[in-house]
């Protein structure tokens, strides 16, 4: 990693104190953008930029993004309604699905219609939805893949151990330290397909690290993860922040989003309905707006008390969301002070 890589906390940060689950609070990254924080609004240090990129599935547009930022150095969350195109719009910049059109740059360089191997190469690695731990490799052999161009890979230095040995025994020590952070020393030698759904997002995570990523994108990390393994999850992802990685998820976990994230952008229907920093966002009616689209049964003005009627079922649920939200963010308010 390059010496730039190690930030000693943003000028401008909130001072640091402690959460309600006792862990040290860390400096928010703030001065992100240029300007109000509207769609598309550009950003000091932009890593990536993304232009008209649109996916189409047959006749739904799952993806149809006018203008998007990524601020370098800094936690971003992509959050939105079941089916707002987040997952295909992480596939589309990591190379692992085409668009219909559209255009996007990392670190500078267009990388549009670059595959997702080459994408790596660049520093660019991401995790997914469902893990994609391989079950019958062992926890060990599963972070060595993770290890960028293995020169035994190449057909003809397979047959001469001495070109790949030293790589070899470098990858597996690298492995070894991962694991070691991530708790996952001690079932180096188990079946990855015996680790709990937890553990294999850890692992998951640990194996993106093993190529020294500058852009790590985590498709919902926290998904089907034990409480038990919540914070040190995001820990290892404010830890990343701190070695000078930028990081981009995706995830429904509001709480998470508010705690660790520095910027959030809000997806609807395949486009960015609103972004900014996590406290005012959350309060902007476009993404309370934005979640009705998993309660399209709901009428807003029933919830808010505006309209009489009935409250039903999902309208309950919303309603418990967003006070939920609320809850947290008077909360968090209140600890700061
Ligand atoms: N390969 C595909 N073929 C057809 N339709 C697809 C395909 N992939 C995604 N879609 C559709 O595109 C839309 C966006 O899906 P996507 O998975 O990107 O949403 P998401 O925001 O990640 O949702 P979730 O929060 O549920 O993961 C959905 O309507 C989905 O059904
Ligand atoms: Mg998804």
């Amino acid at each position: 990693m390059s010496s730039d890589q190690n930030p000693q906390g943003p000028p401008g940060a909130q001072a640091p104190g402690t959460t309600a689950t006792g862990s040290i609070r860390r400096p928010k990254k703030t001065g992100l953008a240029t300007g109000p924080a509207v769609p598309g609004v550009a950003k000091t240090d932009p890593i990536m930029v993304i232009d008209s990129v649109s996916r189409r599935f047959g006749g739904l547009t799952a993806v149809d993004v006018d203008h998007l930022e990524i601020p370098r150095h800094a936690i971003t969350a992509l959050i939105g309604p079941n089916g707002a195109g987040k997952t295909t719009l992480f596939n589309l910049l990591c190379g692992f699905d085409k668009p219909n059109s559209g255009t996007w740059s990392y670190d500078g360089k267009d990388i549009a219609g670059i595959p997702a191997f080459k994408v790596a190469r660049m520093g660019q690695v991401r995790t997914f939805q469902l893990t994609k731990a391989l079950s019958l490799l062992t926890v060990l052999e599963n972070m060595k893949l993770g290890a960028p161009r293995q020169k035994g890979e190449r057909f003809w230095s397979a047959f001469i151990p001495s070109i790949w040995r030293g790589q070899e025994t470098a990858n597996e020590e690298k492995a070894r330290g991962l694991l070691q952070r991530f708790r996952l020393d001690a079932k180096e030698k188990d079946f990855a397909a015996s680790l709990s759904g937890g553990q294999r997002k850890l692992l998951e995570m640990a194996r993106a690290l093993m190529s020294d990523p500058q852009l790590v994108l985590l498709d919902e990390p926290m998904a089907g993860v034990n409480p038990a393994l919540t914070q040190s999850l995001l820990d290892h992802i404010l830890d990343l922040k701190d070695l000078g990685v930028t990081v981009l998820f995706v995830e429904h976990d509001m709480h998470m989003v508010r705690h660790i994230a520095d910027w959030v952008v809000v997806m609807a229907e395949g486009r960015v309905v609103a972004e900014g920093p996590p406290d005012t966002v959350m309060q902007d009616r476009a993404v309370i707006d934005a979640y009705l689209g998993s309660h399209q049964d709901v009428d807003l003005g029933v919830v808010t008390g505006r309209v009489p009627g009935e409250l039903g079922e999902s309208a309950k649920e919303l309603l418990q969301e967003i006070e939920v939200a609320e809850a947290a963010s008077i909360a968090e308010a209140e600890e700061e002070k």
